[in-house]
């Protein structure tokens, strides 16, 4: 607590009400604003722009400073000298392992490094084609049904169990989705391999092949995971928080979270981003994308710029850029017709006065589109893979929720319909 204080006091008479403020390690403080309706109103704040709706100690952004810590960690340093699977364990239990519980950790994973035989069954009804976040969102709901027995919210045994069959199984899913979409058919897990090179090679290999994934791409994936891994209360992590304030099977809140991540203006953006290149076509069209983007008139939006939180430069995005490079070095690739309009594209709205002005800066999705192309992923994929990596952040709120006091979510409204009225007789 901290000793500030606000009060809130109705104009013309003497009603007011002591607001204490809660402290926080950094960032804002928050303004506790639990007595409020005892003014006979509520607080009004449609998009949460701002509104804290939980307490966490997992994460903290500055936006505009551009900071992005996990535990206290800066994402660069953790992009540089940590990889996904200790990231993982870094989130969830607070503290990054020691080697041996780093070891452990690992061998947990693989422990858990396989899907029912139900699974191909279930994908198996899907026709080939369909989106793989359709997929996806399906088949992580339909294993509520696989593990409804170990899924006692309350006890914190399952909930663990539960965070490392996630971890493990999430990559064997989306490798699975890319592979039916594709009309191909699957390549098990191989447990001698990494974490992102299983991955890769379920993506792109042949069944009972060894695998020739190249080390560049390894670390490239690895790094899309360990970058996508947590970002605060965001849309598709405060919808697990609230699916999860009920009380409800947690592949079923992951499955929300999958659906929430879906849209353009969360993690849908990277492939909104290969799309709009696309789109664009030759060099010569982007004034007039750009032109569209600044008009008020026209729905259209420069994917892959802008956010919420970031209003300076969003740091997994510098990241992303500096491995961009160097996968597109190792690919042969930096010619490439797409990615020329995508780096003129940076550059023309890095200067643009609209996009200096209001702080709309490249963000993760803009770099991690342009990679996982290069890679050969197609775009219908790339929330999906957004998805894999963010299944650890979204599991680790849950996880943090329900391991503290919490109270179902339920917030109020502003109501605009109409006042009572009769039934005609
Ligand atoms: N292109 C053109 N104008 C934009 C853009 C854009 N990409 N983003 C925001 N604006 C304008 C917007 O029109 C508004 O202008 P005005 O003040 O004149 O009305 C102003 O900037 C503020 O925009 P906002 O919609 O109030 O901002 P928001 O915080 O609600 O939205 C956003 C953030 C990320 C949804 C938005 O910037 C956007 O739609 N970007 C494109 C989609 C995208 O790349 N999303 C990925 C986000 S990063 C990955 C993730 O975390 O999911």
């Amino acid at each position: 607590m901290s000793n500030k204080k606000f009060h809130l006091s109705e104009e013309g008479t003497d009603t007011s009400i002591e607001l204490p403020v809660l402290s926080s390690t950094l960032g804002q403080d928050v303004i506790d604003i639990a007595r409020v309706p005892e003014t006979g109103c509520f607080t009004f704040d449609p998009g949460f722009g701002a509104t804290a709706s939980c307490e966490s100690a997992i994460t903290f952004i500055d936006g505009d400073k551009g900071v992005l810590l996990h535990r206290g960690y800066p994402i660069e340093q953790l992009a540089a000298n940590s990889d996904f699977l200790e990231t993982c364990y870094l989130l969830i239990n607070g503290e990054l392992p020691s080697d041996s519980e780093k070891e452990a950790f690992e061998q947990t994973i693989k422990s858990h490094n396989n899907v029912e035989s139900a699974v191909e069954q279930f994908m198996s009804g899907f026709s080939q084609g369909s989106h793989p976040m359709a997929m996806l969102c399906a088949v992580v709901a339909a294993m509520s049904a696989t593990y409804n027995d170990t899924t006692d919210v309350s006890n914190a045994d399952d909930r663990m169990l539960t965070v490392n069959r996630l971890i493990a199984k999430m990559p064997i899913l989306a490798a699975m989705c890319h592979r039916h979409f594709s009309g191909l058919p699957y390549v098990s897990t191989n447990n001698d391999l990494s974490y992102a090179e299983n991955f890769l090679n379920m993506m792109f290999g042949t069944p009972g092949a060894k695998s020739t994934v190249s080390p560049v791409l390894t670390k490239a994936m690895d790094l899309i995971f360990l970058l996508h891994a947590d970002h605060e209360q965001n849309a598709s992590t405060s919808t697990v928080r609230l699916s999860g304030s009920s009380g409800a099977n947690p592949y079923a809140c992951i499955a929300s979270g999958i659906a929430a991540l879906w849209g353009p203006a969360h993690g849908g953006a990277n492939q909104a981003v290969l799309e709009m290149l696309e789109e664009i076509g030759d060099e010569k069209h982007i004034d007039e994308f750009i032109l569209r983007a600044k008009d008020k008139e026209d729905g259209f939006r420069l994917m892959g710029f802008g956010h919420r939180v970031y209003k300076n430069f969003d740091p997994r995005a510098k990241v992303m850029k500096e491995s961009c490079d160097e996968v597109l070095a190792e690919l042969g690739l930096e010619h490439d017709p797409l990615l020329k309009i995508a780096k003129r594209l940076e550059q023309i709205a890095l200067e643009d006065e609209y996009f200096v002005e209001k702080k709309l800066y490249p963000n993760v999705d803009f770099y991690s589109g342009i990679i996982m192309k290069a890679i050969g992923i197609s775009p219908e994929m790339f929330t999906v893979i957004f998805a894999t990596g963010r299944t650890v952040g979204w599991i680790s709120h849950w996880n943090e929720m329900l391991s503290n006091p919490y109270r179902i979510g339920r917030p109020r409204q502003r109501y605009t319909g109409y006042a009572q009225r009769d039934y005609p007789a």
